[in-house]
């Protein structure tokens, strides 16, 4: 093996595919638990969204880990690949009525709710299968996280989540709902997060939130604090396991969670993130006016975050140890959007070189389309190479 990849084993290898470091996966697992250690009222639910690929899901779960869903198939995904129901909370704006059912039948821990009318339909449906449904009422916080604003979901103007004003309002719906049982509060202020005062500012929301119920007697069991934590997609060897020690000091430290509360967290990227790799091959190097493009054989349809949000993957030749050279690095797919990275210095590039995009372990391969009829690329881990 040189360097991070097995490249001899890649050159035999059809591309563009995904590469996981199973190895990594491990070691980020392991720094969570870590601080988990002697902290009996934390519970993390690993983010479906942010990668469904079977092996490290089986990974995550082995290591137990509870699960985050948002949909009725990744409620199944999350039993086929072994997940506990009991550890399963499922969110979402959009609720479909076989969803909710599904979720009913497996009896999984929670819905997390986000409005009246979400509410009133699990109601409904779990009176007729005969079902009382666990539920924990979406909050919007209204704190706001400097991230992109297209994955911002905590500020008042959001579709997510009930509105602090209407919370009272929700609460009184709730004693008519005799197959409701309520548990608890669950928020979520966005995702790629790296100023901890964020998080900070949700903890002292939630705190002024709790003393209000608590004033009036309400006992809330389960506060779900949502994801968020970002890793360092500008240089992934560097930090490429997440800063889990000052994030959960944050909850430990500002979070006043009361003795008989259980604090549950949903991470996706900061667990996933920086072990998946896209790995893709230079079809040409084209001569532009005043720049160089590198044509890549992997296109938006495989990554989509730079094209979506205008993420900066950290690019690498793998395969060239030439002098730096600056280039725009683009895919195949039929869109002017379709690029990788603008003026990126790689090392010289040549037809049939392998580039490696980073941290596209988090919605990467499960955010990929066929758009074009392009293929959907394979994955490969690293404990399959010698
Ligand atoms: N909980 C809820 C309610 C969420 O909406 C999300 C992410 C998470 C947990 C997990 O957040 P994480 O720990 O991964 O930040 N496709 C975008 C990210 C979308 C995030 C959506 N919600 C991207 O590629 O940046």
């Amino acid at each position: 093996m040189k360097g991070k990849f097995p490249l001899d084993q890649f050159s035999s290898l059809c591309t563009p595919f995904y590469y996981y470091d199973t190895g990594l996966l491990q070691k980020t697992l392991d720094a969570i638990k870590q601080q988990l250690k002697g902290q009996e009222q934390f519970r993390v639910h690993y983010a479906m969204k942010a990668n469904v690929n079977p092996k490290l899901l089986s990974i995550i779960k082995d290591n137990g880990f509870g699960a985050d869903c948002v949909s009725g198939g990744e409620i199944s995904a999350a039993i086929l690949a072994g997940f506990s129901p009991q550890e399963i909370v499922f969110a979402g704006v959009g609720k479909a009525d076989w969803e909710i059912e599904l979720g009913l039948d497996l009896n999984i821990f929670c819905f997390n709710v986000e409005s009246i009318a979400e509410l009133r339909v699990i109601d409904e449906i779990a009176q007729v299968m005969g079902k009382v449904a666990r539920v924990c009422l979406r909050i919007n916080p209204n704190v706001k996280a400097n991230t992109h604003a297209n994955i911002a979901t905590g500020q008042a103007e959001n579709k997510f989540g009930i509105a602090l004003q209407d919370l009272d309002k929700v609460l009184g719906v709730l004693t008519e709902l005799k197959s409701i049982e309520f548990i608890g509060l669950h928020f979520h202020i966005g995702s790629q997060i790296l100023d901890m005062s964020d998080f900070r500012a949700l903890c002292m929301r939630i705190n002024e939130i709790m003393d209000a119920l608590e004033s009036r007697g309400i006992r809330i069991p389960n506060l779900n604090v949502g994801g968020g934590l970002g890793i360092d997609y500008d240089h992934p060897n560097r930090q490429s396991i997440p800063d889990f020690e000052a994030y959960f000091d944050v909850y430990d430290t500002h979070l006043r969670l009361r003795p008989y509360q259980t604090l549950h967290f949903e991470l996706g990227r900061s667990i996933v993130g920086q072990c998946g790799t896209l790995i893709s091959k230079v079809l040409y190097v084209k001569e532009g006016v005043n720049k160089e493009f590198a044509i890549l054989d992997a296109g938006m349809n495989d990554l989509i975050r730079p094209a979506l949000y205008q993420a900066a993957h950290k690019i690498e030749n793998i395969t060239s140890q030439e002098a730096l050279s600056s280039y725009d690095v683009v895919g195949p797919v039929c869109e002017s959007s379709d690029v990788f990275g603008k003026s990126v210095d790689l090392n010289r590039v040549s037809r049939g070189d392998l580039i490696a995009i980073r941290s596209a372990g988090a919605y990467g391969e499960v955010m990929a389309s066929q758009y074009n009829c392009r293929p959907l690329a394979n994955s490969y881990f690293s404990d399959e190479f010698i």
